[in-house]
């Protein structure tokens, strides 16, 4: 009932493992996939290792979490290590792999692209983190020029559907999703953390956060999410993958209305523990099956 086809890829149901929580390690992805996601994805991953941000990296706050983890990888060659140990696994679950991947400029993506390619199923492009620094993340995702040029040199490489992960800190989300599908990218991925944000303890005086200011996630930035697939899917043909707040089947379903043809799941981990996927599937399967619709009916309804 919840499979989902997209770029002809067949996934066993729409409710993915969104990029950069438990996706640091094989074995990680790996117990999210036996939990029930329909695909994971990856820690964001570069051409060299990076040590990230000092800790605290991530504090829970009032309406989710706020992190500032500064891309920590291994790099991208480690990183394939961590995938090949699981390959088997996942074709046998039938669970398909996400890339993520970051870069400084559109060289390095494309660097970082070719050789993840050959072992995930679908390439993510990470332009909007918004506490990277030198360069990297929304530096890129809110200048419509630098994001095109990044997706025409990973498409101008890649035999498999390209995504990217937008900012939802721009002034016009609806033209930088134009720009990066003109640019040939098979899908968008709305949104990244929002921000960034800062919260002060004040009995140390001081920012939670070791690097002070940090991305926020959770249920505090779910109507800014919905908000923005919906002003996407108004804008272009591609699939739009909703990520942002998720937490129950109910939450998934409303981004489907506003057009997103699958969800990912990242802080929702922390709040009901790594079943969640199994658990968002089944909620979505009885709201369906009480109303008598197909998965199909929903998408983009709100729309109408
Ligand atoms: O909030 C985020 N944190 N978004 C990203 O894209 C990367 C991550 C990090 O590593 O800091």
């Amino acid at each position: 009932m919840l499979k989902t086809k997209l770029w002809n890829i067949e996934f066993k149901n729409p409710v993915f493992l969104a990029a950069g929580v438990m996706g640091e390690t094989g074995s990680a992805l790996k117990r999210m996939a036996k939990n029930g996601a329909g695909a994971v994805c990856t820690k964001s991953v570069g051409i060299e290792k990076k040590e990230g941000h000092k800790n605290p990296t991530m504090v829970e706050v009032e309406g989710g979490f706020l992190n500032a983890m500064g891309l920590p990888n291994p790099g991208v060659e480690e990183y394939i290590l961590e995938l090949e140990r699981i390959k088997s696994e996942m074709k046998r679950m039938n669970v398909k792999i996400i890339g993520s991947i970051y870069g400084k400029n559109e060289t390095e993506f494309q660097k970082v692209a070719e050789n993840l390619i050959p072992h995930v199923d679908v390439l993510e492009l990470n332009i909007s983190c918004p506490h990277a620094g030198g360069g990297y993340g929304s530096s890129i995702g809110q200048d419509k020029c630098l994001s095109k040029n990044v997706v025409s040199a990973v498409k101008s490489v890649s035999d498999i559907p390209v995504i990217v992960k937008l900012t939802p800190n721009v002034t016009d989300i609806k033209e930088i999703s134009n720009s990066v599908v003109n640019a040939g990218a098979d899908g968008i991925v709305a949104i990244n953390t929002l921000g960034p944000g800062m919260v002060i303890d004040i009995e140390s005086k001081k920012p939670v956060l070791a690097n002070k200011f940090g991305g926020m996630s959770g249920k505090a930035i779910k109507p800014i999410a919905v908000k923005n697939v919906y002003d996407i899917c108004s804008t272009v043909e591609v699939p739009v993958i909703g990520v942002g707040g998720i937490t129950t089947g109910y939450d998934a379903i409303e981004f489907m209305m506003a057009g997103a043809s699958g969800v990912q799941v990242g802080t929702g981990v922390y709040y009901r523990g790594y079943d969640i996927f199994q658990k968002i599937n089944q909620e979505i399967e009885e709201f369906l099956k009480n109303r008598d619709l197909n998965l199909k009916d929903i998408i983009g309804i709100s729309r109408k």
